[in-house]
């Protein structure tokens, strides 16, 4: 049975995630970053409550198909808000080569993943309700029997992308949305409170085995339980 996300609804839920990403770089263990312009300041305080990122296998769930210096990059985004900033890098940083064909990106970070354990997922939520690179009714969100593919945009940048699939994502140990901005407002209603459905990619998380948790600011909460 799918159980309901637990909302966190808060005055700032960027500094409740990098509390927790710094825990999880304190103790080791793998952590999944996710791309956008909502994650970049939980990464750079994040970098400032744990300097020493030694212990840590680092994933993206997505990546646009773009060089790891282009500003669309999420890979670029995590380098100049978290990985400058820190004293000691990861020990393994995983990123997904978006400056080759997509397939080939994609493939490259399917075999990474084989046999890999993922503790923390960070996701962020599309307007659309998109989750990692996986966009309202697409083929993507049926791949089983693979552990990443690629596909085009349903979203701005319009660049291919490449991406975790929903097995991959689903077994992550700790699944964790952060979600700020009126704008996503009526997305966060049918991720967290709608029924689970392939127009709205988020809502299948909810089918993993953890509980999915969500950070939210009031602004995007603000249409939560208004019915
Ligand atoms: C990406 C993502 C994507 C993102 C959402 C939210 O590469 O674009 O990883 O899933 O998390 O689109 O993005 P914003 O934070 O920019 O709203």
């Amino acid at each position: 049975m799918p159980q309901p996300p637990d909302l966190h609804v808060v005055d700032d839920p960027a500094a409740e995630v990098a509390r927790l990403l710094a825990e999880r770089a304190r103790s080791g263990g793998s952590i999944v970053l996710t791309g956008g312009s909502t994650p970049g300041v939980a990464y750079e305080r994040a970098a400032g409550l744990q300097p020493d990122w030694g212990g840590v296998e680092l994933w993206w769930g997505d990546e646009r198909c773009v060089p790891p210096d282009d500003e669309r990059s999420n890979y670029r985004l995590a380098k100049v808000t978290l990985l400058d900033r820190l004293e000691r890098q990861p020990h393994e940083v995983h990123r997904i080569r978006g400056e080759l064909q997509p397939a080939d990106a994609a493939g490259e970070l399917d075999q990474a993943l084989e046999g890999a354990e993922l503790d923390l997922l960070l996701l962020g939520l599309g307007p659309d309700g998109h989750v990692a690179s996986l966009f309202p009714g697409s083929p993507q969100l049926d791949v089983e029997d693979r552990r990443a593919t690629s596909g085009p945009p349903g979203l701005e940048p319009w660049v291919e992308r490449v991406t975790m699939t929903l097995p991959t994502l689903r077994s992550a140990h700790r699944i964790v949305f952060l979600v700020t901005g009126r704008e996503k407002a009526d997305a966060v209603v049918r991720a967290f409170a709608g029924e689970i459905t392939r127009e709205v990619p988020a809502t299948l998380l909810r089918l993993a085995p953890v509980r999915v948790e969500a950070f939210l600011d009031r602004a995007a909460a603000s249409k939560l339980g208004a019915g």
